[in-house]
């Protein structure tokens, strides 16, 4: 079969090009240990939102103060609501943040950070991280969730 020198050039070059990336891939993987994210728990999602289960407690209990200064959240998505829908900690707080589904998945993106993952059934996302400027901060769902995905948000207060 006769194949253009150009042509084969070119197909040489995508082979090399895919074991370049395979190494790369190996190297990030087992010299420095890079993984894709994983779920921090996995949880039921028929049963996640009754007690014992913390995102079945009333709202008001859902955010704890661990010791001073430093806070835990459990919040829970589901079509189309965050609740506890506010968060109101003061200036300089701490906040851990446990994040689950009831229903379909949804995102979970707090403005003016860098805090964004997806809210999946079945698993727990945790992301941990220190409000020092005082505001009022909107934490949106950033995945299509049907009808009144656009109404789903909730806020974080971050006090004086
Ligand atoms: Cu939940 Cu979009």
């Amino acid at each position: 079969m006769h194949i253009d020198r150009y042509e084969r050039l070119f197909m040489y070059a995508a082979v090399a090009l895919l074991a370049v990336f395979m190494l790369a891939l190996a190297v990030s993987s087992f010299a420095y240990g890079i993984r894709v994210p994983r779920p921090y728990e996995r949880v039921d999602p028929r049963t996640v939102a009754t007690p014992p289960s913390p995102w079945g407690l009333p709202e008001a209990e859902r955010l704890r103060e661990l010791s001073p200064g430093k806070y835990e959240v459990y919040i829970l998505g589901q079509m189309w609501q965050f609740t506890p829908k506010t968060i109101t900690i003061p200036r300089g707080s701490e906040v851990t943040f446990y994040v689950t589904s009831r229903d379909i998945q949804h995102g979970f993106k707090l403005q003016d950070t860098n805090i964004n993952f997806m809210v999946v059934p079945g698993e727990v996302s945790k992301l941990t991280a220190t409000f020092d400027t005082p505001g009022t901060f909107n934490f949106i769902c950033h995945e299509y969730c049907g009808t009144l995905h656009h109404t789903m948000f909730g806020q974080l207060v971050v006090e004086e």
